[in-house]
């Protein structure tokens, strides 16, 4: 089915500067208070676009692709292009043939309840609006992880607006100058969160932003410009707007956060260091390192900008680096990431301190550090990501988003996914329990959770980042569900979480072993409770949604995993 070409030619003349397409140049060492004078509306006073039914974005996309390397993207999502045009845009649930469930209604009033404007404009959506809850925190921000499931119902409901002013309002953020004490923060930086401040008697809108120097524990989000470059693929995909894409801005944008994570350092390793708390899990729990949910991000927004960025000679540049990295990273995660009983077994019989190329036990883990928990765990059938690996260091813990996100950007080859999937299926009660999803398993209790997470009271056993269960999450497992082909898993999840969520007033988290308590401290009203249910509810009505945030299997990456020698020693 044709998907839709921008026909810019009679546009030509006005993306040239960025001050014709009513983006401010925003220069690094622009102050909040120019900021201030920056106007949402400016930014969309754009010409209009003619939107010719031609090639789709990923057509269009691909044939520009001329690396050899890039050649194996050939066919690149043909499986889930929806193939849907502006013309013809999603249906909402109510539209549908649907029944819609009486929880659907609620869910959209309160997600459009909070709705965050500025100057006017919708610019993103409050994390709780939670009236009842004594402590606001930064839960009245919007949060660029959060606005995701947010972004994404609101582009399977046909209203892209909103999400395009969140695209270019962040990107505006991502210009400050950021500093933190005396420390200049990277050029390409995202924040983590914004907060829109209304004056009634001046009636001015002015924006503050976090890029980790007011969060708690002054943790780095580097997850945020992944979700960025991903959420402006899902637009894009959603939409057929190449314009927004190919905006010389938001092109900078995409160049700047990849400069940040492509840069030569004295690694070793394919895969993105962090410090603890750069994700979801914005507390110290121990995931410092490489952490799943970060490679799994960056493998997913590596993929988006491979097919966003334009092939002038900056991005000419980038899309190499793009290349070479995601050809290493796969292997690297799909070889020593991947966890299942052969290859626990596997480690179980490693041999230690092994020299030179030949060594088997690359990371030399010793196999006393295997926790015993892992042995009960793994399944017959099955597998997973485990959560981080480095010199001696395994993390045999299991965490949702790394795992959903591996499925959906395909990191995980389709054998691996089915394998998630089983594992899912085969520890439905240690990782659904009562409320879809755990964040992670298992939990951590007594002298490691001191020691890992400093004795954090929020983070205590089976509650909030600790083994809590995220609603959220369902979106994620549910597409990962449809992208795999079991549908069935996703209703299951669905219909838990439709026995309890309205009634327990949208939880951010539920605690416990089966997740069948509200968590200690969560917020009601969480708007990527609300929103994560929403996404959930459209994509299995609607699986052509699925293709604004899955991404096919490229046949280049495929690796060569070998059993370990020491299996047959
Ligand atoms: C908590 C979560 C974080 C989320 C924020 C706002 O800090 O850990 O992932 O973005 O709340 O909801």
């Amino acid at each position: 089915m044709d998907g839709v070409k921008v026909n810019l030619d009679g546009m030509r003349g006005g993306i040239e500067g960025p001050k014709e397409v009513g983006l401010k140049n925003v220069s690094s060492h622009c102050s909040i208070s120019e900021m201030d004078d920056y106007d949402l509306s400016k930014l969309l006073d754009k010409p209009r676009l003619n939107i010719k039914r031609e090639k789709s974005f990923d057509e269009r996309s691909l044939s520009e692709l001329s690396i050899g390397l890039a050649r194996g993207l050939e066919n690149y999502e043909s499986a889930y292009s929806p193939g849907r045009s502006v013309l013809d845009t999603p249906a909402s649930s109510a539209r549908n043939s649907f029944e819609p469930h009486p929880m659907v209604a609620d869910a959209w009033e309160a997600l459009r309840r909070s709705l965050v404007h500025f100057r006017g404009q919708p610019v993103g959506t409050i994390a709780a609006y939670d009236h009842a809850s004594e402590e606001v925190l930064n839960y009245d921000q919007v949060f660029v992880r959060d606005f995701v499931p947010s972004a994404l119902a609101f582009l399977m409901n046909g209203e892209p607006d909103i999400v395009k002013n969140f695209l270019l309002k962040t990107l505006q953020l991502q210009g400050w100058e950021k500093r933190i004490d005396r420390f200049k923060l990277g050029e390409g930086v995202m924040p983590a969160s914004f907060k829109v401040l209304h004056d009634p008697v001046r009636k001015t809108d002015t924006i503050i932003a976090d890029f980790g120097e007011t969060a708690i524990g002054r943790v780095a989000p580097v997850d945020s410009g992944f979700w960025w470059i991903i959420l402006l693929r899902a637009y894009t995909k959603s939409t057929g707007d190449l314009s927004l894409a190919e905006n010389p801005e938001c092109q900078k944008g995409m160049r700047l956060i990849l400069s940040l994570c492509l840069s030569e350092g004295f690694d070793t390793f394919p895969t993105l260091l962090c410090a603890d708390g750069c994700s979801m899990i914005d507390r110290r729990m121990g995931i410092y390192g490489y952490p799943i949910e970060i490679q799994a991000l960056f493998f997913m927004a590596l993929r988006s900008a491979l097919v966003l960025l334009k092939h002038d000679t900056e991005g000419k540049e980038f899309i190499e680096r793009i290349v070479k990295r995601l050809h290493a990273l796969s292997y690297h995660m799909r070889s020593y990431f991947w966890l299942d009983f052969q290859q626990l077994n596997d480690i179980y019989r490693y041999k230690t301190e092994e020299y030179s190329h030949t060594a088997v036990n690359k990371f030399n883990v010793i196999p006393d550090s295997i926790p015993e928990w892992v042995f009960d765990f793994m399944p017959t059938r099955g597998g997973y990501f485990i959560g981080n690996v480095s010199p001696a260091r395994m993390d045999f813990r299991w965490f949702a988003l790394g795992n959903c996100i591996a499925i959906l950007s395909s990191l995980a080859t389709p054998e691996q996914s089915s394998a998630i999937m089983d594992l899912i299926e085969e520890r439905w009660e240690e990782l659904v329990g009562e409320m879809p999803l755990k964040i992670c398993y298992p939990a951590i209790e007594s002298h490691e959770w001191q020691i890992v997470t400093g004795c954090d009271p929020k983070n205590t056993r089976w509650s909030y980042h600790n083994g809590g269960s995220w609603p959220v999450l369902l979106w994620m497992v549910t597409a990962a569900c449809i992208k795999t082909g079991r549908p069935q898993i996703a209703r299951r999840a669905i219909d838990l979480a439709e026995s309890r969520l309205l009634k327990d007033g949208w939880p951010e988290y539920y605690d416990g072993k089966l997740g069948r308590y509200i968590g200690k401290q969560a917020r009601k009203h969480q708007t990527w409770s609300i929103a994560g249910y929403l996404v959930a509810k459209m994509m299995l009505e609607d699986p052509s949604h699925l293709g604004m945030i899955s991404l096919e299997e490229d046949k280049q990456m495929k690796p060569v995993i070998k059993r370990s020698s020491s299996w047959t020693c």
